[in-house]
Formats: C-alpha cells, structure tokens, sequence
C-alpha cells in the first residue's frame, strides 16, 4: 500500500517566521498551521486585513437617526460611527484627542454630542472638537478634531479602513455591490434581532467555513431545505440518479426565474474578485429551495412587508461575500453577518437581521420565525469551526486539499489572503 507523503513544503518548523508560513501554503489547500494558530499572525491579520484593508462593520440602520452612536473594536481599534446633524454617516478613532481615552462605550448610544468621559472635551457629531475647559483662551481647537475612519456606505451596508491609505479599489467595487444592493433599500430597514457569537476558532476558519456549502447537507439540515445544493458545486462523477435528475430539473427552474428577473432588471449573475484584487468580493442571486420566498423554517416570508422595491416572492437570495463579511438579501428580509477576530483561537460573529423600518414584530414578522434559520445555522458553523481548530492546532495536522468542485470559494478567499499578507510585506 502506498504510504500518504506530506510535502516538505507544508511542513512547519518551530522559529518559522509569518514569511515562511506564506510561502509554504501550497496552492488550493488550506493555510499551514500556524497562520490559524499564532499571536504573532493575528497581530499581522490585524493589521494587514483589518486595518489597511476594507471591512465590513455596520449596517444603516445601526444609526437610523441623527444623533445615534454604534461603537465597537477591531483588534486593539475602537471606532465609533455616529449620524450628524445632517443625516450623514460617519466614522472616527474613538479616541479622545486630549489623552487617549475612549469616548463611547461600546454598543449603541444615543447623543446631541460626543463628550469624553475624563475631562469633558466636547466633539460636534462631525468630529469638531468644541469645548475643552482649562486649555486657555488661544487654544487651538481646530487642531483637535477627532481622527477620522475612512468611511463607505455601500446601499446600507457600511465599509471602513482604518489606514489613511485605504485601498482605491473600493470605488469600482462599490459600484458594483451597488448594482445589486440598490433594489433593497436597507436605508429603510430597521434591525429587528442583533446576536453575537463567540467562535472558538481562527477568524480565518470562520471565513472559510461561510464560504463554502460543501458542509451544508450533513450539519445544516434546516438550512438545507431553502437552497439546491447543486447550485454550491458537485461532482457529477458523485452524483446519484436523483440527484443529477434535481440538478437538470433545476436548470429549468433557472431558466423561467432568470427570464423572471431579467424582465425586471434584477442581476442575478456571479461577479467575484478575489486573487488579484485588493478588496475581495463575491454576489449571485440564487434561487430559495422549497417554497421559494425566504431563508425560514417554512422557506415562506418572515416579513409581510416586503424589503425597498422588491414586490414579489420569489427574488431569490442575493449573496454577497467580502472581506471579513457575509449577508444574505431577500423580498422580505436581510441577514448580515460580521467577522472580527479575536484572539488568534476566538472570533466575534455578530449577526443582524432587517426588515422594513415600518414592520412590526408580533404583527408583520414573528421573531422566532425570522430568526430561526441562521440562529441554529450559526450554532451548527461554531461547532464546526470549533472542531477544525482543535485540529489545525494539532501536530498531526496537514494542509489538506480543497474540493476543485465545493471549494473554489474558499481557495478564493485564501488565495486572496497570503496575496494580502504577501503584498504588505510580511512575505517576499
Ligand atoms: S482624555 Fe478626553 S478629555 Fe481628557
Ligand atoms: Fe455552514
């Protein structure tokens, strides 16, 4: 019997450096050990991914009216993002420009200004510093405004960078996910549920778990009923009879639903960017399994009033995949998931499900209905990421290869991040 050889490239030494564990990732297999593992790599992840690239952190509705305040902290970054006076979004450090001390606490808030709690310094909602008592009348206040966040609202779903250099990629991306966000109008939405979720694994697994539905059949058994597994990849030489009979049976659904949202101008085909782009994205409208309408136990709608201009029932799903992001767009609601990491073994995901501003829970929407999917879903990835983690720590441990059938997705993610840990420097 032939013996299984690991290549000596995915071999990993005790003193390798970020560098050498880049360079060792072998192409379409999964990341060497202790990129998933080691502070040293989540201090770099920070900085290269969360720091200088684009990330998801917020929706619209986080801060519906002027005067709301949503903070939060990436790494050792908290930001605070805040709607002026005039109704315009913005994002800052949250970092009180006498000292250093946090302004906000993390969470969300309501404010005519922000005042920092150690010594009263008092900022407009722009970010002007305003008041700061006992710093003499020549004072230059207009020296201490507080440091802006690069800020993107992308049709209701808000990108920062933390880098004064963020990537200038955005614009054409932007655009992009514009095109098929638009019809949704989250401007309107409300956040009808907020949950987090503490994985205990890499945010990287994480990312890579969300990608891919190769897993869907055997631990989603809920979620599995409102898509067609096909549409995630297979390969035909492993397909049953009934199966291959589904997946033609269901391009001729396609072909009907297509003609359907070709007439009313809904783009439904793939756009993905990954290897080669600095911000990393990925959206299909996808057709919903069973009875067609939503992402709900029963596959009908959660919410009787449907999401911006989308009247009918059967709009699909539109997914949309970025950085550190997840979300799933519907008729009748949103489900939009946030990844931060950590520590290099726990991950926030922070879950936000919308439906239109004016619906009313416990008339048009019942909570448990709209909920259920994703709060079973996420519970069943956590125990996922879980058990990968305890196994990518393991020294028996070896990169695997990826499915060229079910995993492309996640090849791409990964691809795309050595190529950004890789371009900032900590690999040649
Ligand atoms: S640190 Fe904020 S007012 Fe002093
Ligand atoms: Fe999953």
């Amino acid at each position: 019997m032939q013996q299984m050889v690991t290549p000596l490239s995915a071999v990993e030494f005790a003193g390798d450096t970020i560098r050498d564990l880049l360079r060792a990732r072998l192409p379409n297999h999964a990341l060497p050990a202790g990129l998933y593992t080691r502070n040293d790599v989540l201090d770099a992840d920070l900085d290269v991914i969360f720091h200088r690239n684009w990330i998801a952190v917020a929706v619209e509705a986080d801060v519906p009216e002027p005067g709301d305040v949503y903070a939060l902290t990436i790494g050792r970054s908290p930001i605070v993002i805040v709607r002026d006076d005039d109704g315009e979004v913005r994002a800052f450090h949250n970092v009180c420009s006498h000292r250093g001390a946090k302004l906000v606490d993390d969470g969300r808030s309501i404010v005519g200004k922000l005042v920092c709690p150690y010594h009263q310094w008092t900022y407009e909602l722009t970010g002007e510093l305003i008041r700061a008592p006992h710093m003499g009348q020549d004072f230059a206040k207009q020296l201490y405004h507080l440091k802006t966040v690069a800020l993107r609202n992308v049709s209701g779903v808000i990108f920062v960078c933390l880098s004064d250099d963020p990537p200038q990629d955005m614009d054409e991306k932007a655009a992009l996910i514009a095109e098929r966000l638009d019809e949704f109008r989250l401007a309107d939405t409300k956040i009808a549920h907020e949950r987090d979720i503490v994985e205990n694994g890499n945010w990287k697994l994480t990312m890579e778990n969300n990608r891919e539905c190769y897993h869907c059949a055997s631990n989603h058994p809920e979620l599995s009923m409102a898509f067609y597994a096909s549409d995630f990849g297979f390969d035909p030489a492993d397909q049953s009879e009934e199966e291959a009979a589904e997946t033609e049976a269901l391009d001729v659904v396609y072909a009907d639903r297509i003609a359907e949202w070709d007439s009313c101008g809904m783009l439904h085909d793939a756009l993905n960017f990954a290897s080669g782009h600095e911000t990393h994205f990925r959206t299909q409208r996808l057709i919903i399994g069973g009875n067609g309408e939503s992402q709900t136990p029963d596959q009908r709608a959660a919410s009787r009033i449907p999401l911006g201009i989308t009247e009918g029932r059967k709009n699909g799903d539109v997914h949309l995949w970025s950085n550190n992001l997840w979300a799933h767009f519907m008729g009748d609601h949103a489900v939009v998931f946030f990844c931060v990491p950590l520590t290099p073994d726990t991950t926030l995901v922070r879950t936000k499900w919308l439906v239109h501003k004016d619906a009313v829970e416990g008339v048009d929407y019942d909570l448990e209905h709209l909920t259920h999917i994703w709060i079973t879903t996420n519970q069943e990835d956590a125990d996922l990421v879980e058990r990968t983690h305890k196994g990518v720590q393991s020294a028996g441990y070896r990169p695997g290869p990826y499915s060229t059938f079910n995993e492309t997705t996640v090849n791409d993610f990964v691809t795309w991040y050595v190529e950004r840990m890789v371009a900032a420097g900590h690999a040649d």
